[in-house]
């Protein structure tokens, strides 16, 4: 029996309903972080100056979609009218224009001078008697940009009364890289099929892709590559351009360009040619005419990924040439045109021997193109992967980052969760890719002594003042409402776009602003959720992959289960090298294969001495005994039985803090997410028996705390 009176519980059950439907609206994450949900009154009043129409200093069809943005958002976020009229200022209005325009239309207002491209201007002004919010960019791209970052401002409540804001981005290049195949499944994509391709052809309906783009102007992103690395050559047929070229019709309102991957051999396989080396006249021409017609019929096209050599790709290796060779002639095809090549370094061997101790995958890129470093065009980008192996939940920053001085590069990053758990269990990137942004390289830099060299400033160019540089994301969206196939998991690409921006900011404030706009300003939900995504990686590695021994997954099958003895006695070269008494690759100079020597000489010293390596990188540097005291005190047994027996305790702990948010937020998300970490609580102790058995069968050595082999049920 109810111990409520029955009309205080009616009460109770109406206040609920109410409060209920003011917080919480359906939702399927479709939207992402662009909800632009109503503000309470109270805060919509903080706005009551802000203009109620847009004035549109140029036409472009950039400029356009800024207008019908900022129309969107602002009626949306303030509740109430907002028109996007084309007159001249007769009123207080929100002026969108480029710093040229805007000069014309107010010369006083001294508009700030050199900023780079796309970055933009917000300012509250007085112009011709009218209070006005100026957003004003170098470029239509930027005011578009600007428009996004106005409305994140206002949605999350920021105060914009007097607002003078500049922002510019980091680096020119801020991509994403899908990798869709022609039939519409997306390789290591979880979340549904592809938005651009289905039975082998360009989709009829790209409504998809046109809100793809929005999503990634709103955070900055100005490229996206449409398909697979791993290329289909039928990609460059004449008939596929006419095709993709409605893709691109959908991105350019959102200046979104899009470039495709190609493979090295589509002038022998699609072409008619009887080779397609690059040194070849008649290949370098095959190459020139096909980039005419593409730029024919897409006008703004961005340029060419390459993964070649690799993985059974073909590659310039069939003709004994290099990767610059083979780089140069399509760069040199795209250059009239202002298109630029993505020559991948993910090239190596996956045939290595096992059984020789020095062969290391981890030194492919460099060795492949440091010796090329000022043999690629200046529209060449060697787009390069955050780890020398291949998105393990951790790796040290590849050494080729310091070792291309007179060559542009790309920092790929992985945005879809393929080696930290698909989208089915949480893991926040930022935090891994800020600590490889951050890294410093210490490379001797003649121009600046002393200054720090760190990964980011390397790969935009700004160490070696290279013309171009910048930010790759592997983001595989799909159709699934979501995108990516779980809500919780787009905080990573939008996390990737706002990194590529500014690399400066902090993980907590990206992951702050993310809640804000995708659930609410709630502090139960702003702390619950921020603290949940930014534990996750921590505890998806504690119980994945202990002390950057790579992910010890399945990895010639779904890299997803646990599966250590899969990495051995194979030529894919992710050995963690577990015996009966040690662990690890030596990779040292002294005694390994050699890796570390590709660092510069602090970071040679760091990684080569144990003193010096850190714990969590100990067993990808150094082959130790499952005795050896770690700085932490612990054995290495110890510590692996220990960081599984947590990290699956705090997995466990994710339901509790999700279900502090019942009621705070829709019901849709909090029972979808709620289900997807009941799953993996279960998955973290799957990891965890696995590898702590594993490994205790292995080496003999008991565990301290008697869980690991014992007959008692775990808890
Ligand atoms: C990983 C991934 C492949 C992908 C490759 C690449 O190995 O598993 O699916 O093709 O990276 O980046 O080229």
């Amino acid at each position: 029996m109810s111990r409520f009176p029955p009309f205080a519980a009616l009460g109770a059950v109406l206040l609920c309903a109410v409060a209920l439907s003011i917080q919480a609206r359906a939702e399927t994450g479709a939207e992402a972080w662009l909800r632009y949900s109503a503000l309470p009154p109270q805060l919509a009043k903080r706005y009551a100056q802000f203009p109620t129409s847009a004035v549109v200093l140029g036409d472009s069809l950039v400029l356009k979609t800024a207008q019908k943005e900022l129309a969107r958002g602002a009626s949306q976020i303030l509740g109430r009218p907002f028109s996007a009229d084309n007159s001249s200022l007769s009123h207080s209005a929100v002026i969108l224009g480029t710093l040229d325009q805007l000069h014309d239309l107010a010369p006083n207002l001294n508009p700030p001078r050199g900023m780079s491209n796309d970055g933009y201007w917000l300012k509250s002004a007085t112009v011709h008697g009218f209070h006005c919010i100026i957003v004003a960019g170098t470029t239509d791209r930027g005011v578009l940009y600007g428009v996004f970052a106005l409305l994140s401002k206002i949605a999350r409540a920021e105060s914009i009364a007097s607002i003078d804001e500049i922002q510019q981005p980091y680096a020119p290049i801020r991509w994403v890289n899908q990798w869709d195949n022609l039939d519409g499944r997306i390789e290591r994509g979880y979340g549904g099929p592809s938005l651009f391709f289905a039975d082998g052809k360009v989709r009829d309906d790209l409504t998809r892709a046109g809100q793809y783009a929005r999503l990634l102007a709103s955070i900055g992103i100005n490229g996206c590559t449409v398909n697979n690395v791993n290329a289909d050559p039928r990609i460059l047929d004449d008939n596929f351009i006419a095709q993709v070229s409605r893709i691109a019709d959908a991105f350019r309102p959102w200046g979104v360009q899009l470039s495709l991957s190609v493979d090295l051999s589509s002038p022998k396989a699609i072409g008619g040619l009887d080779t397609f080396d690059p040194l070849d006249s008649k290949v370098a021409d095959w190459w020139r005419k096909k980039v005419d017609e593409i730029y024919r019929q897409i006008p703004d096209f961005g340029g060419f990924v390459v993964k070649a050599d690799s993985e059974g790709r073909l590659g310039p290796s069939t003709y004994g040439r290099t990767p610059a060779d083979a780089a140069n002639v399509i760069a040199r095809a795209l250059k009239p045109h202002g298109g630029v090549v993505f020559y991948r370094a993910f090239v190596y061997n996956h045939h290595l021997d096992w059984r020789n101790l020095k062969n290391d995958r981890a030194k492919a890129a460099y060795d492949n193109f440091h010796p090329l470093d000022g043999d690629f065009d200046d529209n060449v980008i060697i787009q390069i992967k955050n780890g020398p192996i291949d998105f393990q939940v951790r790796e040290p920053a590849s050494p080729l980052f310091a070792g291309l001085r007179h060559t542009n590069e790309a920092i790929e990053l992985q945005i879809t969760q393929e080696y930290t758990g698909q989208q089915r269990q949480l893991c926040f990137l930022v935090p891994m890719w800020k600590e490889v942004l951050d890294f410093d390289m210490h490379v001797d830099n003649p121009s600046a002594r002393n200054q720090p060299t760190p990964v980011k400033d390397l790969v935009a160019g700004r160490t070696f003042h290279r013309p171009t540089g910048g930010f790759v994301g592997v983001a595989d969206l799909g159709m699934d409402a979501n995108w990516l196939g779980s809500p919780l998991a787009m905080a990573n690409l939008y996390g990737f776009g706002r990194l590529a921006w500014n690399p400066n900011l902090s993980a907590e404030t990206i992951i702050d602003e993310w809640t804000r706009l995708t659930f609410s300003a709630d502090p139960v939900v702003l702390h619950t959720i921020s603290k949940l995504q930014l534990s996750s990686w921590h505890v998806y590695e504690s119980y994945t992959g202990p002390l950057g021994a790579g992910t010890l997954t399945n990895i010639t099958g779904n890299h997803y289960d646990p599966a250590p003895e899969s990495s051995e006695e194979n030529g894919w070269g992710q050995w963690h090298r577990a015996d009966h008494t040690s662990i690890g690759m030596d990779r040292t100079i002294a005694t390994g294969t050699g890796f570390v020597g590709q660092y510069p000489p602090a970071i040679q010293q760091l990684y080569e001495s144990l003193a010096t390596c850190p714990d969590n990188l100990l067993l990808f540097f150094h082959h130790v005994p499952y005795t050896y005291v770690l700085h932490s005190g612990k054995t290495v047994i110890q510590h692996i039985y220990d960081s599984h027996y947590d990290g699956a305790e705090r997995a466990r702990d994710f339901i509790s803090q999700w279900k502090t948010l019942q009621g705070h937020i829709d019901e849709e998300r909090y029972r979808d997410i709620l289900a997807r970490f009941e799953y993996q609580a279960g998955e973290a102790v799957v990891w965890r028996d696995t590898i702590c058995n594993w490994i205790y069968r292995l080496s003999g050595i008991p565990d301290e705390k008697h869980r690991v082999g014992s007959s008692a049920p775990s808890p």
